[in-house]
């Protein structure tokens, strides 16, 4: 019924130190399968369950309809702080962000995020936005669309993919996500394709960044939820490509030991938070084999200094 298995279950726990009757926080609720755990050992705990996209959100109400103690936010995390004091949090246990999209999102939604569904070019996850993926490749100027994949995409054939898309649709508009894949397939030589990833998987991850701006609200967010967090309290975020990733080492770094990502220091934020992960936990062996969504996974952990 549930399309989503939660990534790394066992470690999100764990890290999260989810204990009974303590205020937690799930960022990224999706389809609600780490919510479900958590509220499992949290018991007479309390769970804020945020999520902006409703579609899905209304999956995790069904899921976690017998737990008394969620409350659901149909919102944008980067909104934590006056979520929290809307509900007059004014500290919590835990915060969990499990990041990026939910398998539902890939197989049933038909906002265009896999290009393996022939749908509409949307991507935004959450309709107050304006700006969708089709409004980007049909209206931006070369040198941004090229700027913008490159930035958010990493990927190395922008300037041809770029090329090939202003050529397009100098005679026709881009709507649909198989008119993309197969503008980017032709764009990139077969020679150069690679056997695990499709040579589309960039330029779509760079569009729903853009779109969602993904990058911007993470960076936002962390330095609220660090500040939500009681003495003690667990931070955990799980990341799925290096541009997130970097965004949360350097966070927790400047938090941790004060020193920014041009290596600055800044004594006065140093010791906030305890590093919990020196390294990146990633999926074991088992759990890569039977759930994709973990592959890239990348999880990171802080804790509140007392
Ligand atoms: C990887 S899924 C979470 C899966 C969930 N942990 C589970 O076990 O079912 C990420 C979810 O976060 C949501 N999301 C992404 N960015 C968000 C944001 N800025 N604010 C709120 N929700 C967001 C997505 O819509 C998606 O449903």
């Amino acid at each position: 019924m549930f399309l989503h298995k939660p990534v790394m279950p066992a470690e999100t726990l764990s890290y999260l130190a989810v204990a009974p009757g303590q205020v937690y926080i799930d960022c990224t609720t999706g389809e609600g399968g780490h919510s479900e755990l958590i509220l499992k050992q949290a018991r007479i705990g309390r769970l804020i369950c945020i999520e902006q996209d409703d579609e899905i959100l209304q999956k995790a109400k069904e899921r976690l309809r017998s737990f008394g103690n969620v409350i659901f936010i149909h919102d944008n995390f980067q909104n934590l702080r006056q979520i929290a004091e809307r509900l007059k949090l004014e500290q919590v246990h835990g915060i969990l962000f499990d990041l990026g999209l939910s398998v539902f999102h890939y197989k049933k939604s038909d906002k265009g995020f896999s290009f393996e569904r022939d749908s509409g070019l949307d991507m935004r996850l959450n309709e107050k936005l304006r700006t969708r993926a089709s409004d980007i490749v049909n209206r931006y100027h070369e040198q941004d669309l090229i700027k913008l994949i490159w930035a958010y995409g990493e990927e190395r054939w922008t300037k041809p993919i770029v090329h090939r898309i202003c050529e397009y649709r100098k005679q026709k508009k881009i709507e649909t996500t198989v008119e993309l894949k197969e503008l980017i397939e032709r764009a990139v030589p077969r020679k150069f394709w690679k056997r695990w990833i499709h040579p589309a998987t960039q330029t779509f991850q760079a569009l729903r960044i853009a779109v969602n701006n993904e990058l911007y609200n993470l960076e936002k967010v962390l330095d609220d939820g660090i500040s939500l967090l009681a003495p003690g309290g667990r931070m955990v975020v799980i990341s799925y490509h290096s541009l997130e990733d970097r965004i949360v080492k350097n966070k927790f770094r400047l938090y941790s030991r004060g020193i920014d990502e041009k290596g600055q220091e800044h004594p006065e934020i140093r010791e906030r938070v305890r590093l919990l992960t020196k390294k990146p936990v990633i999926a074991g062996p088992k759990e890569s084999g039977e759930n994709p969504s973990s592959r890239s996974g990348k999880l990171r952990a802080v804790e509140k200094a007392g």
